[in-house]
C-alpha cells in the first residue's frame, strides 16, 4: 500500500447545494485525511489551466463556464492509495453510470455539473495539487 496524496474539487454545483459537509464526511469515513484546503472562486485563466487537457474538447468552454459560475473547494487528500480511493468515492463522470452510494450517484445532477474532480493518475495528481497548493500549504499528518 502506498501513502499517496491528491487533488480534490467540490464543484460549485455541490457548494451551491449545501452539501460540502456530507462529502467531506465521505473523503473522512473512508480512511482519507484532508491535509490542505481553501474555497476559492476560480478565475476563466485558472480554471481553462487546469483543464488544459480538454482544451480541444466541444464541452471545454461549458466546462470552464461551469466551473467558474461560483466558489469550489480546492483540497488535497492524503491516504493509502489515495487517488483510486477516491475516484472510487466519486464514482463515475456521468452520474447516471455512477454506481450506488457514490458521491456522484448520490449529489450530481449531470455529467458537466458532476459535484466533485479527482486527479486520475498519480501524475496528474502532482501536477494538479501543486497548481493550486505550495509544499508549505499542505499540512504533515500522522
Ligand atoms: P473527465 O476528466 O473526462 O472526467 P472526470 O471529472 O471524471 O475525471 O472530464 C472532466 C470534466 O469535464 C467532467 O468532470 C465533466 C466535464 N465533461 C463534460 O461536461 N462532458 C463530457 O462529455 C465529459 C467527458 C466531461
Ligand atoms: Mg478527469
Amino acid at each position: 500500500m502506498a501513502l499517496e496524496r491528491t487533488l480534490s474539487i467540490i464543484k460549485p454545483d455541490a457548494v451551491a447545494k449545501n452539501v460540502i459537509g456530507e462529502i467531506e464526511s465521505r473523503f473522512e469515513k473512508a480512511g482519507l485525511s484532508i491535509v490542505a484546503m481553501k474555497m476559492v472562486q476560480l478565475s476563466r485563466e485558472k480554471a481553462e489551466g487546469f483543464y488544459a487537457e480538454h482544451k480541444e474538447r466541444p464541452f471545454f468552454k461549458d466546462l470552464v463556464d461551469f466551473m467558474t459560475s461560483g466558489p469550489v473547494v480546492v483540497q488535497v487528500l492524503e491516504g493509502e492509495n489515495a487517488i483510486l480511493a477516491n475516484r472510487d468515492l466519486m464514482g463515475a463522470t456521468n452520474p447516471k453510470e455512477a454506481a450506488a452510494g457514490t458521491i456522484r450517484a448520490d449529489f450530481a445532477d449531470s455529467i458537466d455539473a458532476n459535484a466533485v474532480h479527482g486527479s486520475d493518475s498519480a501524475e496528474s495528481a502532482a501536477r494538479e495539487v501543486s497548481y493550486f497548493f505550495a509544499d508549505d500549504e499542505i499540512c504533515a499528518r500522522a
